[in-house]
């Protein structure tokens, strides 16, 4: 079959490498995809939310399956207008899309379906806000409803920075229009963690657990990035949590989408808090995590692509997952500067030295070729991620790898695995 991914992160170089193995795959295309991507597929310089365009695309050249990576040709209806020409494709339909589109939608779903979760309020307007915080006092979480590129979210640890962060969404309206409602809700304690969950709007199948380091700095420092590295398996998710995540968090959203006519097909990703009541949702995303999805097909035994339609057709009640018992886990380089301001264009080197290791691959994400050279196109740039027995020992490896690399405009946390190396 003819298969699309969407996407240019190291996700998508992830999602490309792992279906490129499938038999089920004769020719494989990615938009817009980056340096690392044409190794495994042809890369169409399409930018990944200009759905018209991808759907003209995927007509003209009969594409049979289409994944989509990143949310928001996802929140923009991709799949909505793909289905409609009749192309099958992985991912939720814009009305399911939702519940990572709007925090304040997935608040409520929470709240209507008895689904744990902080407890918050919304609000459209500053004073009745800065009242709640004053009734509600510090340490609290203001975020903004819509989408906001991973940054909307303000953890306040008094009052006045609360007050602020209003302010700061409503008034100066830093995150446009995704800051026109505001949600404010009870700080919680405990570790984090991401779960996912294949779902085909009425099955989830549970993947493996990950853990992603989100701050820039080693020891969780600094501010938060799209995610420095990520590994699995996340000890802190012990089978038995597992499946209460699955019985009092996934199952019942499923059933609630469902209850709403908002089927719900695709990657299902809750972000965690393992507090000491058990564990609460944070956050749903509507697509694979970035970079755990990386070590996850690392470890992934199955055939991706071959899941990845069954979800699609709503076939997954039929499917078991395979693994390798093994960890993985990736460490992200990003360039210097990075999350704030950077440089694009410095030549990468080494990359064949480290791509010559066992069970190691390295992952673009925002790489560029000029000729033969590699350059960095972007904040993230490479996912060097490996593959062996332990955490401790793909930590180990993976740090090798980044090693082999030259690249001295870019830098990466030394730590990635600490937590479950710690235990
Ligand atoms: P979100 O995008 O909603 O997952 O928030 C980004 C990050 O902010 C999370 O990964 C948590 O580290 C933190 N966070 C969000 N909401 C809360 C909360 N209610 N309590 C504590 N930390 C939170
Ligand atoms: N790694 C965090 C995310 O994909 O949102």
């Amino acid at each position: 079959m003819k298969v699309l991914v969407v996407g240019s992160g190291g996700r998508e170089h992830a999602l490309c490498w792992a279906i490129d193995k499938s038999p089920l795959c004769d020719k494989l295309y990615c938009a817009p995809g980056n340096a690392g991507i044409a190794q495994v597929s042809e890369r169409v310089y399409i930018a990944a939310d200009d759905v018209d365009a991808l759907v003209a695309f995927a007509k003209e050249q009969a594409i049979d399956f289409v994944v989509v990576g990143p949310e928001a040709p996802l929140v923009a209806g991709l799949v909505d207008k793909l289905n409609a020409a009749n192309i099958k494709a992985f991912g939720p339909t814009a009305d399911a899309a939702i519940i990572e589109g709007s925090k304040a939608f997935m608040k409520d779903l929470c709240a209507k379906y008895d689904i744990p979760t902080a407890e918050y309020e919304r609000f459209d307007e500053c004073d009745a806000a800065k009242e709640y915080i004053t009734r509600k006092h510090a340490p609290i979480v203001v975020k903004a409803d819509g989408l906001a590129a991973g940054k909307g979210v303000i953890l306040c640890r008094n009052e006045n920075e609360a007050y602020a962060a209003i302010d700061h969404i409503m008034i100066e309206r830093t995150y446009g229009g995704a800051g026109d409602e505001v949600i404010i809700e009870e700080f919680m304690r405990g570790e984090e963690a991401s779960f996912f969950a294949l779902v085909d709007g009425k099955t989830a199948l549970p993947l493996v657990s990950a853990q992603d380091h989100k701050a820039v700095h080693d020891g969780d420092e600094g501010p938060n990035t799209g995610g420095m590295g990520a590994y699995t398996p996340a000890p802190v998710i012990t089978p038995e949590l597992a499946a209460t995540v699955m019985e009092t968090i996934i199952n019942p959203t499923i059933k609630a989408m469902a209850a709403e006519g908002r089927p719900y097909k695709g990657v299902l990703y809750a972000g965690l808090m393992i507090t000491k009541d058990g564990p609460k949702l944070l956050e749903y995303n509507a697509r694979f995590g970035d970079p755990e999805c990386q070590p996850m097909v690392m470890r992934l035994k199955s055939d991706l692509l071959e899941v990845l339609l069954a979800a699609a057709e709503q076939r997954l009640d039929k499917v078991k997952l395979e693994w390798h018992k093994d960890a993985a886990l990736v460490v992200v380089m990003a360039a210097d500067g990075y999350p704030g301001r950077y440089e694009k264009g410095s030549e990468i080197k080494g990359l064949d030295k480290a791509a010559k290791m066992k069970n190691v691959v390295v992952f673009h994400a925002g790489t560029e070729a000029d000729g033969a050279r590699i350059t960095a196109n972007g904040g993230r740039v490479l996912g060097v991620t490996a593959r062996a027995k332990s955490v401790a020992e793909a930590q180990k490896k993976a740090y090798e790898a980044v090693d082999a690399i030259d690249w001295p405009e870019g830098f990466c946390r030394r730590d990635i695995g600490w937590r479950a190396i710690k235990r």
